[in-house]
């Protein structure tokens, strides 16, 4: 009966209230770069994996068209590249959030898989029209119409295939494309 007593007033009473004592007055990690503490990387990725397919739409209401897809790119360059970068060019602060932003045009460890091509679209309408918790990732219900949040799921779930030449020219990092011919010859200060 002690023990069964013990067990309670350790379970119920003292452990929340070291931890409550630690979030207050102790170090939790605060900043991006501190250690995560014990479960917080299984905290905020469990639900993605196992929660979204769960509750996702199953068919996207719209046509997997080209018209689709260049508008599902203007998307993506407005409201979502500065945290997820384009091809080419990985987003500055994307890598500097907990959980990071992860890079949608790059290969990911599957092969043949860029960014999020593997998820169903249905399934990245969500996270995007819901955002994310404990995470950087906004709602854009509200933000975006229903039909642009489905656009550039339809772009991000076809990342992997060829795209229409008008998408890729948005996606691809203008910057890093070599100059044209001409421009070049008609500046003759050249750096050598
Ligand atoms: C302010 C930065 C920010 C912006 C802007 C942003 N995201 Fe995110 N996004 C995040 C972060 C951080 C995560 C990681 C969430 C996680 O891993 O739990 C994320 C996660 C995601 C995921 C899930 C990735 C996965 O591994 O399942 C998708 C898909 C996504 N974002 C798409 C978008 C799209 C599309 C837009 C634009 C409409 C967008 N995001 C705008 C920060 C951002």
């Amino acid at each position: 009966m002690g023990r069964v007593l013990l067990g309670i007033l350790l379970g119920f009473v003292l452990f929340p209230a070291a931890l409550l004592l630690y979030f207050q007055y102790g170090f939790p990690p605060l900043a991006v770069g501190d250690k995560p503490f014990w479960g917080e990387e299984r905290l905020t990725q469990a639900p993605l994996h196992s929660l979204v397919p769960r509750v996702a739409p199953k068919f996207p209401p719209i046509a997997l068209t080209e018209e689709n897809l260049v508008a599902g790119a203007h998307v993506y360059v407005d409201q979502c590249a500065m945290c997820h970068g384009l091809h080419g060019k990985p987003a500055p602060i994307g890598s500097r959030m907990y959980p990071i932003a992860v890079p949608l045009w790059e290969h990911t460890a599957v092969e043949d898989q860029i960014g999020v091509s593997g998820d169903p679209p249905g399934e990245t309408y969500w996270k995007i029209a819901n955002g994310l918790r404990l995470s950087g990732m906004p709602a854009y219900q509200g933000v975006l119409t229903d039909t642009e949040i489905w656009q550039v799921s339809l772009l991000l779930a076809n990342a992997n295939k060829p795209l229409p030449p008008a998408a890729l020219s948005l996606l691809h990092d203008q910057e890093a494309q070599p100059e044209p011919k001409a421009a070049k010859k008609s500046s003759p200060v050249a750096d050598e």
